[in-house]
This record gives C-alpha cells, structure tokens and sequence, in this order.
C-alpha cells in the first residue's frame, strides 16, 4: 500500500504497513510498551489484539486475588500520565473501605496544548485501553466503569464503540467474564470540548450531565467525593493502558525499563521546529530532552540547522526551558526541581525565529478562552493578561505593563512562580509546582509563559514598548476634524 502524500517525507516513514489514521505516531527503535501494537494497520479490531497476547492480562489477573492485583500495580511504580505523575497503585489505595459503589471514570479529554497521545491510544489499540479498565475494575472491586472521550475524537469514539461491541460479544466485558464471578459495565460518553472537562472534578460535573467546572479539592477529592457523590478513581488513558502488560510480564520486567523512580515507557508528543516531529514511546528517565530533540532515532535536530531558542517541555501548562536544561532526563523528579514538569507529555519546540511575546500570548490567549470563569482571579486574570499582551503586540504597550503582568500573574499565583535557572545571570531555578488562588490549575498555568518569558527575554516586550515611544509625531498625523455646529473648546490647534 502506498502511503498518502500527508506531510514531509520523514514523518513519519512510510512502510507496507503505513495506517492512513493518526500520522504523528513516529515507530522508532527501542522497548515499546503501549504502542507496539501501533504498527499493524488492524491493530483495533478484536483479532489483532488476540493475536498479540490481548487480553492474557486479563486472565493472569483473574488467576490471583485483586489485593495481588493492586499490589503488583503498586509495585511497578505506575505514574499517572494525565499530568500530575500520581502513582496509580497509591492513589487507587484511597478508596475508602466498604463505602461502595465505587466507580472508575477513563479521562480520555485530552486537550492540552500539544498533546495527542491518548488519541493514538484510543484510535489504534482500544482493545488494550479495555482490558487496562477491567483489570483495574477487577482490582478495586467495583463493578461500573465510564469511558470520557473528547467530543472532537469522532474515530477515537467510533473505534472504542466497535471494540467494546466486540468484547461484550466474546465474554470479555460484561456478566461473569471468561467463566469467573467478575462482572463489569464499561459505558462509552463523550464531551463536548471544553479543555477544563479533563480536570477531573470538572469532568465528573459533566458526566452527572452538569456544566464542566471544577469542584474544589478539598473536599471533592474523587477517591473521597467522585461520582455521584461515591469513591471515584479517575486515569488517563495511557496510564491504564500499561496494565495489560504490566499483568502480563510482572513488575519486575516493567521496572527493567526506565529509571528508579519513573520505571516504564511514556509516549510523548513532539510538536514545532525539530525535523520530525510527532508521538514517541520513550524509556523514562533515561532519554534526555537533548537525544530526543537532536537523536537519529527521535526528531533528527532542530528544522533546517537552526537554533534551538526554547521549548515548552510538558504541555501548554509547564513553565518553559531554554538551551541549558537540554541534558536533563525525560523524568518527572528532575524537571520539577529544574523549575517545570513534563505534564501531559507534549513539547513544544520554538527555534530562533519564533518572537517570545508573540508565543506567550498565543498560549495565554488559549488559557483566557477556556477558563471556564468560575473563579475570580482566573476569569479576570486571564482575561487582562491576554489583553496587555495584545496591546504590547498591537505597538500599544506602556512600560508599566511589565510590572502590571507581574502584578495580575501574582494574584493567581502568589509569590514566586516555578521558572528554569539561568545560569549566565546567576539565577537559580524556582521549582515546580506553583502556589494557586483559584479553585483549580488552569489560571496558574496561564501565568507560564509569561514568567517564562518575562526573566528570559524581557527585552523583547521593551523593546516593542520603546519602539511604540520612540514613534516619531508627524506633522501628516489626522486631527479629528469637528463637526461645524460643535461648541468652541477654548483648545487651539
Ligand atoms: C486544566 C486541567 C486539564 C486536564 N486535562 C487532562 C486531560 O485531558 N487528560 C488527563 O488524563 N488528565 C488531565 N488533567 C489531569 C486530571 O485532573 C487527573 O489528574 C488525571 O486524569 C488523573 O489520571 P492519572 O493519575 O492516571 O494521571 C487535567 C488537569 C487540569 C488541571
Ligand atoms: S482556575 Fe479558572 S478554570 Fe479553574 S475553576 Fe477557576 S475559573 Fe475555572
């Protein structure tokens, strides 16, 4: 089959295999934990999936006890992929005992800036997607599960519904699964498009059929208050994803891949200037932003030879790194001491010919319209940060924007905000996370990549400031021209 002419010959490589659908996924070598299955034009139908060890995880699962279960998740050290990098056997020890039903809710929302992982994972291999809710079903004891999945993802929809047909129909969702007494429901819904409906309390207001906004937490920690008022647990996509395999093979070979602290594979979507961008499994903790941006294996350098000027190395919401944090590993831990975090997987990669002013207000700008207004400091802040980056953008700016954009960003985030050393200046990093006055994450993460910007390269917003001053008055300037019945003013021209 030949592949259909959908961007630059490198991405990705086109082989016999060559699936027309998600073409961002980039097949490069090395150990592949969710994704191997991506390779094979028929990876979402029931009999690919069987063909390839699907659903043995299930079985090995179904032959221990869920306390077993839980503990081999617990012992694989596997970090939630939604953003946070919660581990998942710890949070899933929150439930509280007895207070049933429990419920588990897939967050399939993804909609950070960047960010198309989860979306290859539904689109390509559904049928592992399911068998990582069941396992995880089977683990906790619960017998309801809801798939959320962002309105937009209409093949992601489609190919989850034909899967779970198809599991119902072989016995592998439903009542008494594979001859055991384990029974479980996996319903299908999805959003409407609202980025904040991944916050997971604001996506259990929209599942109860309520506008998406977020609760505050406390109380309305999920595994405490979730779903209809029950013990909730909400995953990611690609977090569940693992299980299959990790019931398969064990914890012990998980942990053989990836470092100490951050065992395992995570993909990672690579998007911006670099010669082939797109979605990678990499190990974790072991690959360091530098092998990814220039590797022969990953992206091949920056496009054209240029510079690298910055990136955004976790999301839209992670404050941003510059050339110095290159050498850092692709690992939670040290990002964060480093003064950001790798979120949602999604880097964004800005060369040299990118304008630091321009980039920021495109981010914000994102942030300003999806704020969903139910905080102060979040709907106004937003709102006025996007507006004074216009302004500067327009030729507009007055120097006492600066301190003006520190001063709304401080109300959202008081004190000082998680930005990447410098060490040329002498500046040391601020570690993430940052502090919040709103009910949830998004009004700080606007303030990113302002502070980002704003220590890095200040001189780019004055000098857009200076030069609006410096504009010479010309004697051509239009003087508005009174009407001939307006009053005298006593102001001579
Ligand atoms: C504004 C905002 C948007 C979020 N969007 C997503 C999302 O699209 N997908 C996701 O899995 N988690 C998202 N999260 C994180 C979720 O709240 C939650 O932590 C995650 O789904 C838990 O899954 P995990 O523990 O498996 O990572 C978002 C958080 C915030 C604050
Ligand atoms: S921080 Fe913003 S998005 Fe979050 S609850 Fe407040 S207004 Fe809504």
């Amino acid at each position: 089959m030949t592949a259909p002419d959908t961007g630059p010959a490198a991405w990705p490589d086109p082989t016999d295999d060559y699936v027309p659908h998600a073409p961002g996924y980039v097949d490069n070598p090395g150990p592949k934990i969710v994704t191997r299955r991506f390779r094979h034009p028929d990876s979402h139908t029931l009999e690919r999936y069987l063909a390839t060890g699907g659903y043995e995880g299930l079985a090995a699962a179904l032959r221990r006890t869920p306390a077993e279960v839980h503990a081999e998740v617990r012992e694989a050290v596997l970090l939630g992929r939604g953003g946070a990098g919660f581990p998942a056997g710890i949070k899933w020890g929150f439930l509280p005992p007895g207070k049933f039903p429990y419920y588990l809710v897939v967050n399939g929302d993804e909609s950070e800036p960047g960010t198309y992982k989860d979306r290859l994972l539904m689109e390509r291999d559904p049928h592992q997607l399911i068998e990582g809710c069941l396992i995880a079903c089977y683990a906790l004891g619960l017998r309801q599960c809801f798939l959320y999945v962002r309105g937009e993802m209409a093949l992601a929809q489609e190919r989850l519904a034909a899967a779970l047909n198809e599991a119902y129909a072989a016995g592998y969702v439903g009542r008494e699964i594979l001859g055991s007494d384990f029974s479980v429901d996996i319903t299908l819904t999805w959003g409407a498009g609202a980025y904040i409906v991944g916050e997971e309390t604001a996506l259990i207001e929209s599942l109860e059929g309520n506008r998406g906004m977020p609760r505050l937490k406390p109380p309305y920690f999920p595994a405490a208050i979730g779903l209809y008022g029950q013990p909730t647990i909400v995953n990611n996509v690609e977090t569940l994803s693992n299980l299959p395999w990790i019931l398969r093979h064990g914890a012990d070979a998980y942990k053989t891949y990836g470092s100490e602290t951050s065992p395992g594979t995570r993909m990672l979507a690579i998007s911006g200037h670099v010669e082939r961008p797109g979605v990678y499994e990499v190990e974790q903790g072991v690959v360091t932003f530098r092998d990814l941006f220039y590797g022969e294996a990953y992206c091949r350098g920056i496009r054209g030879g240029r510079e690298l000027k910055m990136f955004i190395p976790g999301g839209g919401s992670s404050p941003w790194f510059f050339p110095e944090q290159l050498d850092l590993p692709l690992e939670g831990r040290p990002v964060g001491a480093a003064g950001s975090m790798l979120g949602s997987g999604a880097i964004v990669v800005m060369d040299d010919t990118v304008d630091a002013v321009e980039a920021a207000h495109r981010v914000v700008r994102f942030f300003a319209r999806e704020s969903c207004g139910k905080c102060t400091p979040c709907r106004e802040g937003t709102t006025w940060e996007e507006r004074i980056l216009e302004r500067i953008l327009d030729g507009e700016g007055r120097p006492a924007d600066l301190d003006l954009l520190a001063d709304i960003a401080d109300n959202i985030s008081p004190g000082p905000y998680p930005v990447a050393g410098w060490e040329a200046e002498g500046l040391e990093p601020v570690p993430f996370p940052p502090r919040q006055t709103t009910i949830c994450p998004l009004g700080p993460s606007s303030v990113a990549p302002i502070a980002s910007t704003l220590r890095r390269f200040r001189h780019e917003y004055e000098a857009r400031i200076t030069r609006r001053d410096s504009l010479p008055v010309t004697a051509e300037a239009p003087t508005p021209t009174p009407p001939a019945d307006a009053e005298p003013t006593g102001v001579t021209a």
